[in-house]
């Protein structure tokens, strides 16, 4: 199977990317993608492995973000938020936090803690 073929079954169709930010830092994702997919463009090496059920049952992708109409969002699921141009994500859940750690901090010498396990 083919990269692009892959890219086609794993992501929604898009045509460009658009500009997220993530605890203040600019990132570009495919346009028309649920957020929780958008991580995982962003961080494929990490977020396919979380514990994630992608169907609003486990709340671990949960996030608090600002839309760009300036609506916050206190408390939303990514697996269900679309990603769209501006959209400012402010706090991620823990098992976000450990997915995304290197992305957001790749300078860092230290790996944090993993996350809890699950209740
Ligand atoms: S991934 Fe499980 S609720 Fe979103």
């Amino acid at each position: 199977m083919s990269e692009d073929r892959f890219e086609i079954l794993l992501y929604r169709p898009y045509e460009k990317l658009i500009q997220i930010t993530i605890q203040g830092k600019p990132f570009a994702v495919p346009e028309n993608n649920m957020l929780l997919r958008c991580f995982q463009f962003l961080a494929p090496d990490t977020i396919p492995y979380g514990r994630y059920c992608w169907n609003e049952e486990c709340q671990y992708c949960r996030v608090s973000a600002i839309k760009p109409d300036g609506m916050a969002l206190p408390q939303v699921l990514s697996c269900k938020l679309m990603a769209e141009e501006g959209l400012e994500i402010l706090e991620l859940s823990a098992e976000l936090k450990w997915n995304l750690h290197q992305l957001l901090n790749p300078d860092a010498t230290e790996i944090p803690p993993p996350p809890p396990p699950a209740e």
